[in-house]
């Protein structure tokens, strides 16, 4: 291995994903970005100091995974089930913090820099503009808004009070997706009309069926809060675990999957509006457990230069997490762990299928005159399938949410822009939106930029 290329037999023995593709060609370990809250080593004075709110999976992930970023500290946490404290604590390594079901506290406390939101959707508005008014940073996770008018309050209050706002899909912050956005921009595909990305999964808790801890109950949970915002029920454990299910709280598969997605290509293609249509099937298969959303959804949406088809399948994993650009002079497939960019062999076939009505001396004559313009390449010439092909992969212990996170903190030191902002954020959610209202409402979506709306088409 020499400058981060690799042989592929280096490669295989890797065992990254990528080596299932099966494909020759150059396999390229893509080098991290420097992890750079701060570009120097930072006094404990000026360390960023930040409370997180929402301590569930992913709250927990983003705990863990700021530890290797210089120059920043999580003081605080806030969630509304008890348990969740000392989940928070332990995903700092057993640090010793203040937790508190009072998210208001943490977002009233002077010593607190920025605030990371990781509570279901329904939340989300409530707490950036909250903690916006309160002069706080924000990385708010994706989906950033539960509803179309949560998204546009948002944006207006990050803008009012001139915060830095982070939305938390931490692909685009990937060093895979800055590699496949440079071969985008390069142009070496071509012109491209159409991209597929989807997300399948076939387990319960991929289907939103998430067990309950024993210890979960009225006692433990604050449940009137946590519906704060949705109409009121009776304690319900399915639906403070399971909130993806309902629309009170979530978005579905569009929420949780078709925002990466969504994420993934408007970084990649430069696209910063949502799509203009939309149009949506799907339907409730399997888990036919009270849901409100389905368990198989595909939505084709109408760029202005390219068409998008997404679909993420609950009940089979064959194709997994993946993307496919299709250009005229090559393909490019994005999977969790590579990026392959295949060109695409120019045809050298001659079109024997249109002459079968000529007559036969017109044939011939067009058959010599293609063969002289097109010579057979000379023996040693020959290329045999896609050994243009370039691979290029993450190395092992990646982490884009450590990748994401450290542009957020960097950002604040900085006020320079983050990678995605409550603008691009609000794009991506938007395209959540018009996926489930067509799926609802079972008609074709525009989006209505002047009215800042979505409307039937
Ligand atoms: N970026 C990613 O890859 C990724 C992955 C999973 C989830 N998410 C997003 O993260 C968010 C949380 O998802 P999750 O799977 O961790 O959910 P979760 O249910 O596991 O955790 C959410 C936690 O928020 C707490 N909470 C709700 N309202 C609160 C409030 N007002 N104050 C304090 N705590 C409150 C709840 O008690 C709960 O423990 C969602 O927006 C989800 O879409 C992002």
């Amino acid at each position: 291995m020499k400058n981060g290329t690799v042989t592929r037999r280096d490669f295989i023995k890797l065992g990254t994903g990528a080596a299932a593709t099966g494909l020759a060609g150059k396999v390229t370990i893509l080098e991290p970005l420097r992890l750079a809250a701060s570009p120097r080593p930072v006094p404990p004075s000026d360390t960023i100091r930040f409370a997180i709110l929402g301590t569930g999976v992913e709250g927990c992930s983003l705990l863990t995974a700021t530890l290797p970023i210089p120059g920043v500290e999580c003081v605080a946490a806030a969630d509304l089930y008890d348990g969740r404290h000392i989940a928070a604590r332990e995903a700092l390594g057993g640090k010793d913090i203040e937790t508190t079901r009072e998210y208001r506290r943490l977002i009233d406390r002077k010593d607190i820099d920025a605030i990371i939101c990781a509570t279901p959707d329904h939340w989300h508005r409530r707490v950036v503009e909250e903690a916006c008014e309160a002069g706080k940073d924000v990385y708010c996770e994706k989906p950033m808004s539960h509803t179309v008018e949560d998204g546009l309050a948002i944006v207006a209050s990050v803008r009012k009070n001139n915060r830095i706002c982070e939305v938390g899909s931490q692909r685009v912050s990937n060093i895979l997706y800055a590699k496949a956005k440079e071969i985008w921009d390069s142009g070496k595909l071509g012109m491209v009309d159409s991209i597929q990305a989807g997300w399948d999964r076939n387990t319960d808790f991929g289907a939103f069926q998430h067990p309950v801890p024993p210890d979960a109950s009225p006692q433990t949970i604050d449940w009137d809060t946590w519906l704060d915002g949705a109409p009121r029920r009776p304690f319900d454990l399915g639906r403070f675990f399971s909130w993806r299910r309902f629309k009170d709280y979530g978005a579905g598969l569009a929420g949780d999957l078709f925002v990466h997605l969504l994420s993934g290509i408007h970084f990649v293609t430069g696209t910063n509006q949502p799509a203009q249509r939309a149009y949506s099937s799907g339907d409730i298969f399997y888990y036919k457990d009270g849901r409100e959303f389905p368990d198989l959804l595909w939505t084709l949406y109408d760029y202005p230069k390219f068409k998008v088809v997404l679909r993420c399948n609950s009940n089979n994993s064959e194709e997994g997490e993946f993307f496919r650009f299709y250009g005229k002079k090559g393909t490019m497939l994005i999977d969790g762990k590579s990026v392959t960019f295949k060109p695409e062999a120019p045809s050298h076939q001659m079109d024997s299928y249109t002459i079968l009505g000529w007559p036969r001396k017109l044939r011939e004559q067009y058959e010599a005159e293609w063969k002289k313009e097109h010579p057979l390449p000379k023996v040693g010439e020959f290329k045999i399938g896609h050994d243009e092909t370039e691979v290029f992969t993450t190395p092992r212990g990646y982490s884009d949410h450590t990748q994401h996170l450290a542009n957020f903190f960097q950002a604040m030191r900085t006020r320079q822009p983050v990678v995605e902002d409550e603008v691009f954020g609000n794009h991506t959610a938007i395209g959540c939106h018009m996926s489930n209202q067509s799926y609802f409402n079972r008609t074709a979506v525009v989006w209505d930029d002047a009215a800042q709306q979505i409307k039937a088409a």
